[in-house]
C-alpha cells in the first residue's frame, strides 16, 4: 500500500465517518452519498472520474475540503484507467479529466488547488519518466497525500480552535461543515467535536441551511452520532438566538477566503456573521490553508448559482410555490474581515488586520 494510505490508517479514532476514499483492493473510489443522509446511509462507488464529477455537480459530494480530496482522487482514477500506452497520452488523458472535474462547481477553491497539485506531479514525474506507470502511481499517492493531508489539517484546526470554546459554551453553527464535508472530522464541526473529545460540555446552535438543508440533514445526522447536544432553527433566527443570549459564539467554514479576509462560504454566513457582530459574539471561520486564495481582490471569488428548482421546492420534493416563479439562487455570500473575529487555519489562528497576519500565516 502506498505511504500516505498507511498514514491515514493511523488517524482511525478521527474517522469515525468515512465520507470519501479509495478503495485499495478494488482500485476504485467510494463515497458516502450526502443527499440521501439522514434518511439512508448509501456509499457509492466508482472507476469512472466522470462519475466522480456528477456526484460534486449533484451535491452527493459536497463542502470545499471535500470537493477538493475526490476530484484529486477522480484524477487517480483518469490515469488508473487510461488505456494510455506512452505519457504522453497519458498526459492528454489527465488534461481532459481535469478539465471536466474543473467544471463542477466554481466556488470551492480546494478544488482547484487540489486538480493543480496532481497535474503538477503528473506532469513533473512525466518530465523524468517515459514510463506511464509511474505517472499513474505518481497521480494516486498525490490524491491519496492531499487526503492524508486534509485529514491532519483538520485535526490540527480542531486542536487549535478549541482553545477558543470554554465549557458550557454554546455555539452557533451554518451549514455543514464536518466529517461529510471533508474527508473525515471536519473544519467549523471538526473544532466543535474536538472540544466535545476534549469532555467540554458544550452545546450546538445549528441552522437548517437553505435551500438543501445541509445543517437539518448533514450537521442533524453527524451530532445525533457523536452525541452532542444541539438544537435546530431555521435560517432566519441567528438574530434572535444572539439577541437573546442563547449562543456564545458563532463557527462556520469557508469555500474561499482571500488575502484581506474576505470569506465565501454557504448563503446566509453574512447574516450570522451580521447578527453575531451586532450583539457583541465572536464570529470565527475554520478552514484549511488549501482554501485560501492568494489575491487581494473580493471579485476575484466566483458565486455559484445554482437550479432555481432548489429554492422552489424542498430537496426536489415538495413544491412550495408556484413552478415559473423568480428565482436568485446563490450557492454562497461573501462576508467582509470587519465582521469576522478570527480564522482558525491548520496553521494556527490569524486575527485582525488579516491583511498582514494571513500571509504571515501561509508561510510557516
Ligand atoms: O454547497 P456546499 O454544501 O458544498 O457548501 C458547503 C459550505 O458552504 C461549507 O461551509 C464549506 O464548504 C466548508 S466545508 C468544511
Amino acid at each position: 500500500m502506498i505511504e500516505p494510505l498507511r498514514k491515514l490508517e493511523s488517524y482511525e479514532e478521527y474517522l469515525k465517518i468515512k465520507s470519501v476514499y479509495w478503495d485499495v483492493d478494488k482500485e476504485e473510489f467510494v463515497w458516502l452519498d450526502t443527499r440521501l443522509l439522514p434518511f439512508e446511509e448509501v456509499y457509492r462507488r466508482t472507476r469512472d472520474y466522470n462519475r466522480v464529477a456528477k456526484a460534486i455537480k449533484t451535491l452527493e459530494i459536497r463542502g470545499a475540503p471535500a470537493i477538493g480530496v475526490s476530484a484529486a482522487y477522480g484524477m487517480a482514477l483518469a490515469a488508473r484507467y487510461s488505456q494510455a500506452k506512452t505519457v504522453e497520452d497519458l498526459l492528454k488523458d489527465l488534461e481532459t479529466a481535469y478539465n471536466i472535474l474543473k467544471n463542477t462547481r466554481p466556488t470551492a477553491f480546494n478544488l482547484f488547488w487540489a486538480l493543480d497539485r496532481v497535474m503538477k506531479k503528473a506532469r513533473e514525474t512525466a518530465n523524468s519518466s517515459t514510463d506511464p506507470d509511474k505517472v499513474r502511481e505518481s497521480v494516486l499517492t498525490e490524491a491519496a497525500t492531499i487526503h492524508l493531508e486534509d485529514v491532519e489539517s483538520n485535526i490540527q484546526i480542531g486542536r487549535h480552535g478549541a482553545k477558543l470554546i470554554d465549557n458550557g459554551d454554546i455555539i452557533l453553527t451554518h451549514c455543514n461543515t464536518g466529517a461529510l464535508a471533508t474527508s473525515g472530522f471536519g473544519t467549523a464541526l471538526g473544532i466543535i467535536r474536538y472540544a466535545w473529545y476534549e469532555g467540554k460540555k458544550i452545546k450546538v446552535i445549528t441552522t437548517e441551511t437553505r435551500p438543501v438543508l445541509q445543517g437539518a440533514r448533514l450537521n442533524v445526522w453527524e451530532l445525533k452520532k457523536e452525541g452532542i447536544p444541539f438544537t435546530l432553527i431555521t435560517d432566519g433566527m441567528p438574530g434572535i438566538v444572539f439577541r437573546n443570549n442563547m449562543a456564545d459564539m458563532a463557527i462556520v467554514g469557508a469555500d474561499r477566503i482571500i488575502l484581506t479576509g474576505h470569506t465565501a462560504n454557504k448563503i446566509g454566513t453574512y447574516m450570522v456573521a451580521l447578527a453575531a457582530h451586532d450583539n457583541d459574539k465572536p464570529f470565527y471561520v475554520a478552514a484549511p490553508t488549501s482554501t485560501i486564495q492568494e489575491t487581494w481582490n473580493p471579485d476575484d471569488i466566483v458565486i455559484e448559482i445554482r437550479d432555481p428548482e432548489e429554492v422552489r421546492t424542498i430537496l426536489g420534493r415538495y413544491r412550495l410555490t408556484l413552478e415559473d416563479v423568480d428565482v436568485y439562487n446563490p450557492s454562497f455570500d461573501i462576508t467582509p474581515p470587519r465582521y469576522i473575529t478570527a480564522i482558525i487555519t491548520e496553521k494556527g489562528i490569524a486575527y485582525q488586520p488579516f491583511g498582514k497576519t494571513i500571509p504571515k500565516l501561509l508561510k510557516r
